[in-house]
């Protein structure tokens, strides 16, 4: 029954308790739950419990289900859900099948008859599932400028999840890639709070339907809540921030997202302001459940409540950190291993006291919510053979087009590209042909380094330009390897020159450079640097005198400071997915024309790692002659940057008046002229600077754009709709307000005033 109803619980002394809309269905099982039960559904294992091996952190392959372990934890713990892939390796759909299928019949033995919950990162396509459709990564998405390919690439994941029997998705990442450093930049949609807001709430529509019980939905989880992974470069080290820059920059994109129905929430990993967030009532209780009022699950991530004991040393006790968690507003914790110590120790605080019933219930609440919108207690289990269209050409074609509009040109000397047929080419470098690097991490396998072995049938950037371009006439020297065995990091059979004398039979070479797959704390690194034997790769090559194409595959931007001059073209294809090496090749070949922009700032300098929306003070400024105290801010490609083989005239910037006030709306209008010979795709950037305001203001904010397709000649005036609130920002009293003045609105070079009253 489907029948919604209001459903309010009062704030108690101790810790408030958030009135949600609830199931007579839910209540009706809450209200017959034991202390036992209710426990078990605020549990998370992982898979690699269930399945039998040396022990509960490693399976045996193939694998079988440890019947014994599968009682314990579902029939006698409850346990209400389960995560991930065993041994993080990708599975087929039919054992997806059968894996979840067994999971869910020992579920429905229990008296409640509650099914588990399985969740999993199908973070760019269905990561654990064999032949599913892999997309470029978030950051790549974000590159498109195109808020209908996230949609539809969310769409398409969201179809082979469930596919795969799984119904809840860990994603998308709605931290900001704002810290070139950090080892899970790829993971986010870069380094701008509005471009993260429109492609996150694009991709939880995609992901969940128009209704979530439809077998092709799953609910999204938006993660890691919230302001994870800044300032500091290693992944879950501390932040200290302001909450200023907590509410400007980091909470807007999960607030799109909530807005747009996001069913779910996973916690941030770190600490901020020395408090675990997993442990920060502020955050998770009156920020996100009560001011944002957000009635979905919240979860923890991996093993975070332990975290607070073992690593943070905030809570002298397992038993005291999960009191602190769930008082917090933790409701399910993804244990993920010892479930007995969370369980008991959480049966115990409840009947102390320490942890109170309605707490319990409200978190209990949630998932039943969440289980019971996405229709588990009807169909506790999708079958395969119902979703014929999973890894079909038509989802490939959508993940080779999401490859090609991300694909962003950054140089282009003496319009080398695209190449003319007939040339020999030597195509080199550590990403030249393999298929891991690509794609990056979290496919098939956590860190990405089974792709190999599951990709055998898709190109790597040499064979696809082998196929572009003639297989007589492209050949293959790396130079430089990554050491495919070991960590990310380590490269091996170093021959440049070798590299140097393959370049000798070629008339264009295309070297392609960047990082191995990684992401959390294995990814983390001592340099920003790209590594010395890449570049010095990228020299010898560039003293042959040949012409170098520099293809850059790579989950953050590498400094290539000391050879970029060099390198006569250089393009970004960031970690493309399956397809990217097709859609480059096509690209090199102008067959299609590039029309990615950055969705980040590409930094010259390791210790200037500044974003576009930095504060007046990061920049030179002169100072009536005397004294230049600028920190300086000098990228090696802004933020948006991105060239095309068309070129663009911009024209007529116009705004609808130049004095405003209240809740009017301005019209900015600009005309886009396509000047070049070739059909091209322009994204038009509107940004915003307030020129005086009471927080020192940003230089400039992106507040609207849109991705245009232009035919040679052709032109077409876009037009944006600003509010004084598309204008606003959070002021010293935490309030978001648009002080009465003066802003420059910016299209290209183009600016025009308005004075807000
Ligand atoms: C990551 C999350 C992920 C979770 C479950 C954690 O280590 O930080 O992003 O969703 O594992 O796999």
């Amino acid at each position: 029954m489907l029948l919604i109803v209001a459903f309010f619980l009062f704030s108690c002394q101790k810790e408030s308790v958030v009135g949600i809309e609830t199931y007579p269905e839910v209540e009706a099982l809450i209200s017959q739950m034991t202390l036992e039960e209710k426990v078990g559904q605020t549990a998370q294992i992982t898979l690699d419990v269930l399945i039998k091996g040396p022990s509960r952190y490693k399976s045996t392959e193939p694998f079988t289900l440890d019947e014994e372990m599968l009682e314990k934890a579902i029939n006698k713990y409850h346990i209400g859900s389960v995560l991930n892939t065993a041994n993080t390796k990708a599975l087929s759909v039919e054992k997806w099948h059968d894996i979840v299928t067994a999971i869910q019949n020992a579920a429905l033995e229990n008296e409640t008859k509650i099914p588990v919950l399985y969740g999993i990162d199908a973070i760019h396509g269905a990561t654990y599932t064999a032949d599913a459709t892999f997309f470029p990564q978030q950051i790549a998405q974000a590159a498109t400028w195109n808020p209908t390919l996230v949609y539809e690439a969310g769409r398409i994941t969201a179809y082979e999840t469930r596919a795969s029997a799984i119904p809840w998705n860990f994603s998308p990442v709605l931290d900001l890639g704002k810290d070139p450093r950090w080892p899970r930049i790829w993971e986010t949609y870069g380094e701008d709070p509005y471009l993260c807001s429109v492609m996150g709430a694009e991709a939880v529509k995609g992901y969940q339907g128009d209704d979530l019980a439809s077998p092709t939905s799953v609910a999204a989880c938006l993660k890691h809540f919230f302001a994870y992974g800044s300032n500091t470069g290693k992944d879950r080290t501390p932040l200290e921030i302001s909450e200023v820059a907590l509410r400007e920059y980091y909470l807007p994109a999960f607030e799109a997202a909530i807005e747009a129905g996001a069913a779910s929430i996973m916690v941030n990993s770190g600490l901020i302001n020395g408090v675990p967030v997993h442990a920060n009532k502020t955050l998770l209780t009156d920020l996100l459940k009560e001011e944002m009022g957000f009635d979905g699950l919240v979860v923890t991530d991996w093993a975070d409540i332990e975290n607070i004991h073992n690593r943070d040393r905030v809570a002298d006790s397992h038993k005291e950190a999960i009191k602190l968690a769930i008082n917090a507003g933790i409701d399910m914790s993804m244990i993920p291993y010892k479930f007995e110590r969370y369980c008991d120790n959480l049966i115990a605080l409840v009947k102390e006291g320490e942890v109170s019933m309605e707490r319990l219930d409200d978190a209990v609440r949630r998932t039943l919510n969440l289980k019971y919108k996405l229709g588990l207690f009807e169909t506790p289990v999708t079958n395969y053979k119902d979703y014929p269209e999973f890894g079909s050409d038509a989802f490939e074609k959508s993940a080779y087009h999401t490859a090609d509009e991300a694909i962003t040109l950054l140089k282009n000397g003496k319009n080398i590209l695209p190449l003319k047929k007939g040339q020999r080419i030597l195509v080199a470098g550590p990403n030249a042909n393999n298929m891991r690097t690509l794609n990056g991490g979290w496919t098939y396998s956590w860190q990405g380094e089974k792709t190999d072995l599951f990709a055998e049938r898709y190109h790597t950037i040499f064979e696809a330009i082998q196929n572009e371009f003639g297989k007589d006439k492209v050949s293959y020297f790396a130079g430089v390897e990554y050491d495919m065995t070991g960590g990310y990091i380590n490269e091996v059979n170093i021959d440049i020159p070798g590299a140097v004398r393959a370049a000798k039979n070629a008339d264009v070479l295309v070297l392609c450079l960047g990082e191995n797959s990684y992401t959390e704390k294995p990814g983390d690194l001592h340099d920003l640097m790209i590594s010395d034997n890449q570049e010095e790769l990228a020299l010898a090559l560039a003293k042959t005198g040949k012409p170098v194409v520099l293809v850059l595959n790579e989950g953050r931007p590498r400094i290539i400071r000391n050879f970029v001059k060099e390198m006569d073209a250089v393009v970004q294809t960031y970690l493309g997915g399956n397809f990217a090496g097709d859609a480059l090749a096509d690209i090199l070949s102008g067959d299609v024309n590039p029309s990615g922009k950055l969705p980040y700032t590409y930094p010259m300098y390791s210790n200037t790692l500044v974003p576009y929306n930095h504060k007046p003070s990061e920049e030179s400024t002169t100072q009536d002659g005397a004294y230049d105290y600028g920190g300086g801010f000098f990228p090696q490609y802004e933020f948006g940057f991105g060239l095309s083989y068309a070129t663009f005239a911009y024209s007529d910037l116009e705004v609808s008046k130049n004095n405003f006030s209240g809740k009017e709306e301005l019209t900015v209008s600009v005309k886009v002229k396509n000047t070049g010979k070739v059909t091209g795709k322009e994204v038009v950037q509107l940004y915003s600077s307030d020129l005086y305001a009471s927080i020192s203001p940003d230089m400039k904010r992106l507040r609207a754009f849109e991705k245009i397709e232009l035919q040679p000649g052709e032109a077409k005036t876009v037009s944006f709709t600003i509010s004084a609130e598309d204008l606003s920002f959070i002021n010293a009293q935490y309030e978001r307000v648009t002080e009465p003045g003066v802003f420059e609105l910016m299209v290209e070079k183009m600016k025009v005033k308005v004075s807000y009253q």
